[in-house]
């Protein structure tokens, strides 16, 4: 597990967009597993910049995000379909047929339409990079506390706290979507490589359980101790409950002496 720490959320962002932009160019036909959310806004317009300066080509990546609502159509302004065409696609080189988002207007058949999500992962291969934000409560994906670590892509019940943080996006009055299609935590532990974001005070607590604290169901980004190449990329405020701050600077230093692909 490398920790690599950020003076603020401007420069996380920076260092995770040329993180996922030099796989891309060593890599063209990269599957990306992507995240939407507050903490991904910037890492796409770094993405956007790149690719605008023409140091980027999206035209082989395959794309699959990690989740949707369950009841929202691809056009309704809080679907994660929207949020990531606004951010992201509609500003890119990338196929239409490259993208995969959990469809959120199935209503029947969930574990028959989960299973083929999953398949499509396998189809093409299987997810190069994930990115990854996390929760105030440690969920991945929608993968909420008390989430199996072995989950696959399936429909989950949103947890209070989700509802709660997410309601800020919608208008008063309404109808919030109570569940969501999210990849596993087992999907999650496939991809190749991990890189989760965390920005800002309130993610202190999260960041600080899942990277030091026991690996338990209680803070699903904890199972992510279990993967052989996971990145976090934090910033100071993010990084302020950490307890082993200076061993992360000092692994930093002799990673970029000793193996300095891994940060970039
Ligand atoms: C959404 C997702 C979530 C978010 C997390 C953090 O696709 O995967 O796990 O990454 O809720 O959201 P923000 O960045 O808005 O704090």
């Amino acid at each position: 597990m490398l920790v690599i720490l950020k003076r603020d959320a401007e420069a996380v962002s920076l260092q995770a967009a040329e993180l996922v932009a030099s796989h891309i160019r060593r890599k063209p036909a990269l599957v990306l597993g992507l995240a939407t959310g507050s903490t991904m806004i910037d890492i796409y317009q770094q993405l956007v910049r790149l690719h605008r300066e023409g140091t980027l080509d999206f035209s082989q990546v395959v794309t699959f995000n990690l989740d949707e609502y369950l009841g929202l159509a691809p056009a309704h302004p809080q679907s994660f379909h929207h949020f990531m065409h606004e951010h992201f696609f509609a500003h890119i080189n990338i196929h239409p047929r490259s993208i995969h988002i959990p469809d959120g207007t199935i209503h029947e058949n969930y574990d028959q339409y989960c299973a083929s999500y999953e398949q499509a992962i396998r189809d093409a291969g299987g997810i190069d990079i994930q990115l990854l934000g996390i929760g105030r409560n440690g969920h991945i994906g929608f993968n909420e506390p008390t989430s199996s670590i072995a989950s696959r892509t399936r429909l989950k019940v949103l947890s209070k706290e989700t509802l709660a943080d997410n309601s800020k996006s919608f208008s008063p009055g309404e109808k919030h979507p109570q569940c969501a299609i999210t990849m596993g935590i087992g999907s999650i532990l496939g991809a190749r490589k991990v890189l989760l974001i965390a920005t800002g005070a309130a993610k202190a607590a999260a960041v600080a359980k899942s990277i030091e604290g026991p690996i338990t169901s209680a803070v699903s980004a904890s199972a992510l101790q279990l993967h052989p190449d996971v990145t976090f990329i934090v910033d100071e405020p993010a990084a302020s409950q950490l307890t082993q701050r200076d061993y992360y600077v000092r692994v930093m230093e002799m990673t970029a002496l000793l193996t300095p692909d891994r940060l970039s």
